[in-house]
């Protein structure tokens, strides 16, 4: 029998599969696999990015810290195993409280554990959301100056441009007038450099675009054969995005629950896209809900992490 978690998750994953560009959620990378997948990705000498933005935090943490201020009330949007909050947290004064938002219960409570023995005094208030949804935050016994999200990793960018604004509208809901939204945003830079830090030689975003199958047959009972299917990558710069893609190697058909679902040779499976930006061009994308006070970059302009006022 299944729960209605489970039968809206088919539901999701069934209506992805039968549109004419088959798709699968990229929310659907972090399980437990995938999300110690995506941490080896994250110190892999061809994806620069999480490098290049704590580089970036590290090299501006007087600026950064001047501009949240005393007092905040500190969010920050899929914490994970929180580890670049430590940055912040180490450097920022008197914060309010530190709100981790997290779509996986186990990260919250090892991550909640880990801060409070490292930060004694910090007052921690975990909540467990799906934040790509609409939610609320729970009332919070704790006063404070401003609410500041915090957004790292250029998350933001495996939202279409569409999806990114309204995603900020909520954002910029959540902080209110005086709050603000410290940002990181991956930049638009040559193919080779993009195309080398989601096809690492090493084989890991593979296996990580490829757990997604593994985690439908673990969790859905699909019969997906893993060596039929082949991860691609490739930076379409028409429209300044990496695309993910899993490509079938030959004519088959997977069944899943009840259904079945028919590929053919060289038929792909969209998994993610991954926006890259210009600065003025997101700064545009923004305009009609923030503005951008600051913009620091690494030498190289690779990367960068913004902090953004509402409007
Ligand atoms: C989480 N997100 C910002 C990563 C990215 O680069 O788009 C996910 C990822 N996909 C492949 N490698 C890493």
């Amino acid at each position: 029998m299944h729960s209605p978690e489970q039968e809206s998750y088919l539901r999701e994953v069934l209506s992805g599969l039968k549109k004419p560009q088959k798709t699968l959620p990229c929310k659907l990378f972090y399980d437990e696999e995938g999300s110690a997948l995506f941490d080896q990705i994250c110190d892999l000498e061809e994806y620069y990015l999480t490098r290049t933005e704590i580089g970036i935090i590290e090299n501006n943490l007087d600026e950064i810290s001047s501009l949240i201020g005393q007092d905040c009330l500190l969010i920050e949007f899929g914490s994970g195993s929180s580890l670049k909050i430590r940055l912040l947290l180490d450097r920022l004064k008197n914060i309010s409280a530190y709100v981790p938002i997290d779509i996986s219960l186990n990260h919250l409570i090892k991550s909640t554990e880990a801060l409070s023995i490292d930060y004694e005094s910090l007052k921690i208030r975990p909540v467990c959301a799906d934040y790509s949804q609409p939610f609320e935050l729970p009332p919070l016994d704790v006063t404070w100056s401003k609410k500041v999200v915090f957004y790292p990793g250029s998350t933001i960018g495996n939202f279409t441009p569409e999806q990114a604004l309204k995603f900020l509208g909520r954002i910029a809901g959540l902080v209110g007038k005086d709050g603000s939204l410290l940002i990181g945003v991956d930049l638009k830079k040559d193919t080779e450099t993009l195309e080398a830090a989601y096809n690492d030689k090493d084989g890991l975003t593979s296996e990580f675009n490829l757990n997604i199958l593994r985690r439908l047959n673990r969790e859905l009972g699909a019969n997906f054969q893993i060596s039929l299917w082949k991860h691609q990558a490739f930076y379409n710069k028409e429209h300044g995005r990496v695309e993910m893609h899993l490509v079938s190697l030959k004519d088959q058909s997977v069944k899943m629950n009840n259904n079945k679902i028919f590929f053919k040779t060289d038929e792909d499976i969209l998994t993610e896209y991954s926006y890259k930006y210009g600065i003025e061009e997101f700064e545009e994308m923004v305009s009609p809900i923030f503005d951008v006070q600051h913009v620091w970059t690494d030498k190289e302009k690779k990367f960068s992490v913004q902090y953004l006022t509402v409007k």
